[in-house]
């Protein structure tokens, strides 16, 4: 055995076989530096020669990741499409040296393999995965408005067939290790302690046979991909859904389709050049700009600004069982915490047990987890109907019903039985925790965690702290919900803390839309257009008319100090029954037979000065509905709500799907330029009055030519 340092890349030859050891220096995951490159390329050079070295196995030093993806600053010092251009060029002529490597070349994968990292896999001869929960794989270029741009849109669909490469691709998905065997992405499965073994078999095997692989496609997938017509429905299916979904509002999934279609249609080297191509126009689109910022965003606050003062968390209370509880106990119980459930009956605490049960079942089937694993997290969760159970928990959430008196009740309960040092937080959707805290035996204790719905699937976690929290409450609350897998903003106390104030007077714009004449289905197409994932009166029936107007009450406790006055029309269509989708009947109608769609509830109007609509403006409508969000976040902002723009974009793009291609609102009126958004607001203003005046903060930024980012 012999061993030869080549710092990123650790070359180790054993028995004819070089292992290439990934180890990115000072890193903790292995990223594609130019430099790992650089060193990836010279030892290229030296095995192809060395006459002792009969294959190569690719293979990771690091404990969970394989590669996870390109090194992101080094796309963020491009400035010109050429640049990046060159860049892919320089990549994808590497990687083309090892899959043309005159020895087998062999990809042991265990741990996050993404990207940059999957495309050089890709480019292996042979790739062994491990069966480890940590093993997985995908190509999410698309979520930060990039395509793979060292070779993914060309080797994945001669790999593993256009379809399946498409969805992968435009997804941006993860492939866990049975799936990747299953479409022929991974050659071999194998338990993580014989990788280095099986790969060393395997590449020494290949050097007397290569690897033949069949593409393993059902009968209508190959009947599709078997000429040049019926491809071509493919491609144009792919764009009528992307379409459909996006609104053309990013570039980057209509480029990977192209660099698929004409890819296909030529050879190798020819596609690489198209490809390359269009990922340096996507590097310096501003679509991926603002996708790379909030990706820089997300990854800095995954660090805790008071980690020193964290309190360990093992095992955490939740009281209520219902939506948000089992949510919240089902992300816990998965990061190994144990979870004490209570509601008020046990058939309704383990009516939330049986949801978690039934969410992680259905992550079984997707072999997400395995039967194991199920056990052992459904093991973490104890259904009760008691307090006594909450005695040795370290925190305690609340999920009960969104009532001052109820919640204030469950926190004095509560209080009477756990431990000095155990943490109430509430998860309230509006209720200033310093009310709720108001008879707090310890209000130093009490904190807001508010999550979203639904909780497995939402990534944001808004954390309140009130006047007196504790710093050390505040940093475990922070720490647990990083835990929990949550992007955590921190934010000030007050009426609807940030998330919730800056959706109220949205939502409420729509409503005055409905009132001047508007049609439903106008203000959710237009709002989707701007880039919203659902419209805001879609978003209305999801919430729900009762909790609509609830809100909209505690809101105008604080909006009528600003002399504006919330519509109280939720209310009154509360009143006569319709609820949202919850009861099947809002502003749209709702089908109980499976599969029907929703229909608008034209008996709505009647609320809304009857049913003559008209249409307005696309534009000013859009402008309407989304500066009311922007111009609130300032306002979040100046008062203190706000700690930084950054949690603002993070907040309002997380937490309410403020179109992510814009950046958040901050970066959004950096990009206008906070002078037009002044004066956009003051003729909207004009038009339609003092709740369309902008916020003092902006009106300063404007005359000072200031901007929120450098
Ligand atoms: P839900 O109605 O699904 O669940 C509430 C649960 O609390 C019920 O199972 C009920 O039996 C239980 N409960 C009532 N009194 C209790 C007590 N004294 N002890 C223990 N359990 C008790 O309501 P959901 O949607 O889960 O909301 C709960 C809280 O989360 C509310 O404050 C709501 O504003 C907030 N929230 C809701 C969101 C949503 O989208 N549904 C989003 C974010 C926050």
């Amino acid at each position: 055995m012999s061993n030869a340092e080549s710092k990123d890349v650790i070359l180790q030859k054993d028995d004819g076989v070089a292992l290439l050891w990934l180890d990115r220096q000072g890193e903790k995951v292995n990223t594609l530096s130019v430099k790992t490159l650089d060193s990836f390329s010279k030892l290229l050079d030296e095995l192809e020669k060395d006459p002792e070295v009969k294959a190569v196995v690719l293979i990771s030093k690091k404990k969970d990741n394989f590669i996870v993806g390109a090194d992101l600053d080094v796309l963020q010092t491009f400035d010109k499409a050429e640049d990046a251009q060159k860049a892919s060029q320089d990549g994808n002529d590497l990687l083309t040296r090892v899959s043309k490597f005159p020895k087998p070349f062999v990809a042991a994968i265990n741990g996050t393999t993404m990207g940059g990292g999957l495309e050089v896999a890709l480019a292996c001869h042979y790739r062994i995965v491990t069966d480890h929960p940590k093993t997985v794989l995908a190509l999410p270029e698309v979520k930060l408005g990039l395509l793979p741009g060292g070779g993914g849109t060309q080797r994945l669909p001669r790999l593993i067939g256009i379809q399946k490469a498409l969805g992968l691709m435009l997804t941006g998905r993860n492939v866990y290790p049975h799936k990747a065997k299953k479409i022929g992405l991974a050659d071999e499965i194998i338990h993580p302690h014989g990788l280095l073994q099986a790969a060393k078999n395997v590449a020494l095997k290949l050097t007397k046979k290569p690897h033949k692989r069949k593409k393993r496609m059902g009968f209508m997938e190959k009947a599709l991909e078997s000429t040049p017509l019926t491809k071509n429905i493919i491609y144009n299916t792919a764009k009528k859904q992307v379409m459909r979904q996006t609104y053309g509002n990013y570039p980057a999934p209509l480029k990977i389709i192209d660099c698929v279609k004409r890819g296909m249609g030529t050879n190798l080297k020819s596609g690489l050049q198209i490809e390359s191509k269009n990922f340096g126009e996507l590097v310096v689109s501003p679509e991926s700009t603002q996708l790379v910022n909030l990706f820089f965003a997300m990854t800095d606050s995954k660090k805790n600004p008071q980690q020193d003062k964290v309190k360990k968390v093992e095992k955490i209370g939740m009281l209520g069982a219902g939506l948000m509880g089992a949510g919240i106990a089902n992300i816990s119980a998965t990061k190994d915490i144990r979870v004490v459930l209570k509601d008020i009956s046990m058939e309704a605490a383990n009516n939330g047990f049986k949801n978690i049960s039934k969410d992680i079942g259905v992550k079984c089937k997707k072999r997400i987890y395995t039967a194991f694993q199920k056990d052992t997290i459904l093991s973490k969760v104890f259904p009760t109907d008691s307090y006594k159970s909450l005695r040795n928990t370290d925190v305690v959430i609340e999920a009960v019903f969104e009532d001052l008196d109820l919640k204030r009740k469950v926190l004095a309960e509560t209080e009477a039985v756990v431990r000095d040092d155990c943490i109430f937080a509430s998860n309230t959707s509006s209720l200033p925790i310093t009310d709720i805290a108001a008879e707090a035996k310890h209000p130093e204790r009490v904190i807001g965690m508010h999550y979203f719905s639904p909780v497995p699937k939402m990534p944001l976690l808004e954390i309140i702290t009130t006047d007196k929290t504790a710093d050390w409450v505040t940093a475990t609350a922070y720490d647990l919900g990083v835990k929990q897998g949550k992007t955590v903003i921190v934010v000030g106390d007050g009426p609807g803390f940030y998330t919730t104030r800056i959706l109220a007077p949205l939502m409420n714009e729509a409503i005055c839309l409905l009132e001047e004449g508007a049609k439903i289905e106008d203000i959710d197409r237009n709002m989707k257009l701007f880039g919203y994932p659902v419209g805001p009166i879609t978003l209305l029936d999801e919430v729900g008319l009762d909790v609509a107007a609830h809100v909209t009450d505690v809101m105008n406790d604080l909006f009528s100090k600003r002399g504006v006055t919330g519509s109280n029309v939720a209310k009154q269509i509360t009143d006569a029954g319709l609820k949202g989708r919850k009861n099947g009947k809002g502003f749209y109608l709702y089908p109980k037979k499976k599969g029907k769609k929703k229909t608008i509830n034209t008996d709505i109007y009647r609320f809304f000065g009857g049913n003559s609509r008209k249409t307005f403006d696309r534009e000013e409508m859009q402008l309407r509905v989304a500066l009311m969000m922007v111009n609130e976040a300032a306002v979040c902002l100046q008062d203190g709500i706000l700690k930084s723009p950054r949690d603002g974009d993070l907040g309002a793009i997380l937490g309410l799907g403020f179109p992510p291609f814009r950046g958040g609102p901050f970066r959004y009126i950096d990009t206008l330029g906070a002078s037009k958004v002044v004066a956009t607001l003051e003729s909207l203003q004009e038009k339609h009055g003092v709740r369309f005046t902008p916020a003092p903060i902006l009106q300063e930024y404007a005359k000072n030519n200031k901007k929120f980012y450098n």
